[in-house]
């Protein structure tokens, strides 16, 4: 059965594009490099002996898109991960990311809803929530208005495929997301963060290496028990993992709503100094950091109930905080050839 990843050769496309080779599905993967590298195709042949089929194409190009489908007419599930996805640079500037991440939904969905059936996964996040009235999150806790562009393109995404699939052959499930980090355990595949990192931990696996000379905390007087923020760090294998259930639940026809949404997390929070002391562990090593103001737009506490996910989808994260974070380490080390 033929799967289409956009995105797939970024940090969880690829993941997710490993999982689904191993499952047996032949991928087609597009992906316009934007954020990612060729290279990548290596590494998933390494990890499960096989290269998905590859194409090079701008999902912002719409006469490219209705090429694709015209070629490939068998296409009808689609894993939707091609997006951008840094909240500073959206609030800089927003229309890259309304083209990046609202037109190229539309393109794909003009695509599938030409079909009988179609089976869509859509790459949401928890920051659809905002900072919640009460943890842990549950999928019934209200969206509240977005901090960012970026933020917004999630939230108007979501809207954009309740709305086509009401009226469309076209089943969906929104997979809201909480913090994604790690690396495949091989150590094949990685994140691969442009520039100076905005993310946590590529940000400390780089000032762990020595390509930053500290990690700023931004804020230690958060009402949370450590006074900084508390995040839920979710493994991205756990994380792909869930996308092939997602998946198969749909093409199984489980699904009891047209679309469905669920949570994909530990349901576990941790703090800023909570990760950089469990990171501390595994690398046996110390980092060195500082004690910044809070950053914009930060909330305080977010982390996941994911009962949803468990009883319905079959799904729960297997690996610890100490997993994500010894398996950055390792793609760290290995991509700075310093094994
Ligand atoms: C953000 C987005 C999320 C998006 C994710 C990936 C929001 C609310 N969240 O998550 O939707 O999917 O990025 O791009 O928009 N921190 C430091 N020092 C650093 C970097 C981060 O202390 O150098 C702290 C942050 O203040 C935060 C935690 O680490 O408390 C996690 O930050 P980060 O990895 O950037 O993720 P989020 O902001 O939670």
């Amino acid at each position: 059965m033929k799967i289409l990843v956009t995105g797939g050769l970024g940090f969880i496309g690829s993941h997710t594009v490993v999982e689904l080779q191993n499952e047996g599905f032949e991928v087609v993967v597009i992906d316009n490099l934007s954020n990612s590298s060729i290279d990548v195709l290596d590494g998933i042949q390494k990890i499960t002996g096989k290269k998905p089929f590859f194409e090079n194409l701008d999902l912002k190009n719409k006469v490219s898109v209705q090429d694709f489908f015209d070629k490939h007419t068998d296409v009808t599930h689609v894993i939707h991960f091609a997006a951008s996805k840094a909240v500073g640079e959206s609030v800089g500037n927003p229309l890259l990311y309304y083209e990046n991440n609202i037109n190229t939904l539309v393109y794909l969905l003009q695509e599938l809803e030409k079909k009988t059936e179609a089976n869509f996964i859509f790459s949401s996040s928890c920051t659809v929530y905002g900072q919640a009235d009460d943890m842990p999150i549950t999928e019934k806790a209200s969206v509240k208005p977005a901090f960012s562009p970026y933020g917004n393109t999630k939230q108007i995404g979501e809207e954009i495929v309740w709305d086509v699939s009401a009226v469309s052959g076209i089943n969906a499930v929104l997979l809201r997301y909480f913090n994604p980090i790690g690396a495949h355990p091989s150590a094949e595949i990685g994140e691969l963060p442009l520039g100076v990192p905005q993310n946590l931990v590529p940000f400390i696996t780089q000032t762990a290496i020595g390509l930053r000379q500290e990690l700023s905390v931004f804020g230690d007087d958060y009402p949370t028990p450590d006074g900084t923020a508390v995040r839920d760090y979710i493994h991205v294998v756990d994380l792909a993992k869930a996308h092939v259930l997602a998946l198969k639940r749909l093409i199984e026809k489980k699904n009891k709503d047209k679309v469905e949404v669920f949570n994909i997390g530990t349901g576990k929070g941790s703090s800023v100094l909570e990760v950089i002391k469990a990171f501390e562990k595994v690398s046996e090593q110390k980092l060195a950091y500082k004690i910044v103001g809070r950053r914009d737009g930060d909330v305080t506490e977010v982390y996941a109930n994911t009962d949803k996910a468990n009883q319905v989808l079959g799904w729960k994260a297997q690996l610890t905080l100490e997993d994500a974070l010894g398996s950055a380490w390792k793609w760290e080390k290995k991509i700075r050839n310093n094994i």
